[in-house]
């Protein structure tokens, strides 16, 4: 069979996603295995298994970060796919998953076809890259590229109260390959767009430019307690009504600013949360997102700067930690060409477009030629059980997958 002609098994990749996500299957659809849980290690034994039926030498570090390497015909630095497996809570079965699953089923396609490429191939999944157990996002990419040491991610302490390093432990996924060193030859990421734009107009490939910038804060304001009858409106200190103005403002000041700049104030606990108590504590975060660094440094600005007013005039304390922050990143054109090159031979409509999510990708993108494939998000609806790409759309994705790979490791 001539290489050009090689497609990859659609029913095969679509069953394989599938069987992962009976584990965290959440009522309705979806699910949720959030980074280092028992649904995670049970998400991961099944990837691994996966991993070594189909012959690749697997390999797991000090984060949990799991690759899987198939040899080339010469040694040297891998053209490497992947993604991640872990959840949010409300998570749908393609984020992250589908661009792991369509790295064993480019493998899988090779295989069958008894093709040894001259670069080796990897297929890597990433530890915690939703970020929404742990923070920062992309922790285990950031470790794996160097851009966060490996202790600190091992410190560092869930909104449960559990840490990073222990429940690595407790799922048997501390492994010993190295952190921060490993670079591939090039680094290729298939996702489900999460957002509207590809579903809309009915374009096939979205052709990822890069990634905006993702701004994470979390604030705790202290207010103080006391009884809802008695203490007049004057003399209040409530903690939760400081809250509630930050996560308007947040609001308004990405309505203001336009553009492509997002606000989302994603986390509101007050408490002691009770009905005839006014809240002495509220805890919040805000993640500010927007494509231009200059842009997202304004919006940072004008929220702590409202938080500050806002909680000093209601005589509240407030406290201020960032949770994650990552600048704008682009992708290699020399990537993204040959991306919207080989879906447009393969009769694909594309459309160039930057990420409005945080991905694994862009801890590679500083480190080695790296860009995205998307594939359309039905009503661009992700982080949530409803989340779903049609069969036909994931097929077309895996192939371009396929033959950028297929390029890139014969170069
Ligand atoms: C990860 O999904 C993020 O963009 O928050
Ligand atoms: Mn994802
Ligand atoms: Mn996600």
């Amino acid at each position: 069979m001539s290489l050009s002609n090689l497609t990859v098994d659609g029913d095969r990749l679509i069953h394989r996603l599938e069987e992962l996500a009976k584990i965290g299957a959440l009522e309705g659809g979806g699910c949720c295995r959030l980074a280092l849980s028992e649904e995670d290690r049970q998400g991961r034994d099944r990837v691994v298994g996966w991993m070594r039926d189909l012959g690749l030498a697997v390999s797991i570090d000090g984060i949990g970060n799991v690759i899987g390497i198939r040899a080339g015909s010469e040694d040297g630095p891998p053209v490497m796919v992947g993604s991640h497996i872990d959840t949010v809570r409300t998570g749908g079965i393609y984020d992250g998953c589908l661009g792991v699953i369509a790295g064993l089923e480019v493998i899988q396609t090779l295989n069958d076809a008894g093709i040894t490429t001259r670069r080796p191939l990897a297929v890597a999944f990433f530890t915690n890259e939703e970020g929404a157990r742990f923070a920062p996002d992309m922790m285990g990419s950031a470790v794996h590229q160097g851009f966060l040491d490996l202790d600190e991610a091992l410190a560092v302490t869930g909104i449960d109260g559990t840490v990073v390093g222990e429940e690595l432990q407790k799922i048997s996924y501390c492994g010993d390959a190295e952190t921060g060193h490993f670079r591939a030859h090039c680094f290729i990421e298939m996702h489900v767009e999460q957002g509207p734009v590809l579903d809309a107009e009915g374009t096939a490939i979205g052709v990822v430019e890069g990634v905006q910038g993702i701004s994470w804060t979390e604030l705790v304001i202290g207010g103080v307690s006391n009884h809802a009858g008695t203490t007049p409106m004057r003399m209040r200190c409530d903690a939760a009504v400081v809250s509630a103005r930050i996560a308007v403002e947040a609001r308004s000041i990405a309505e203001d600013m336009g553009g492509d700049q997002v606000a989302t104030a994603g986390v509101v606990e007050v408490a002691p949360g009770l009905v005839n108590v006014v809240p002495n504590r509220a805890l919040m975060t805000v993640d500010l997102r927007n494509t231009d660094e200059r842009l997202l440094q304004q919006a940072e600005a004008r929220l702590f700067s409202y938080a500050d007013k806002v909680a000093s005039d209601e005589g509240a304390t407030i406290e201020r930690r960032t949770l994650a922050r990552f600048a704008p990143v682009d992708f290699a054109p020399e990537m993204t060409d040959l991306i919207e090159k080989i879906a447009k031979g393969q009769d694909l409509s594309t459309r160039r477009m930057p990420s409005g999510a945080g991905h694994d990708a862009q801890m590679f993108a500083p480190n080695c030629p790296t860009a995205m494939i998307f594939v359309p998000s039905r009503d661009g609806i992700s982080h949530n059980i409803e989340e779903f790409t049609k069969p036909g759309d994931i097929q077309a994705g895996a192939n371009v997958l396929l033959h950028v790979v297929l390029e890139k490791a014969e170069s």
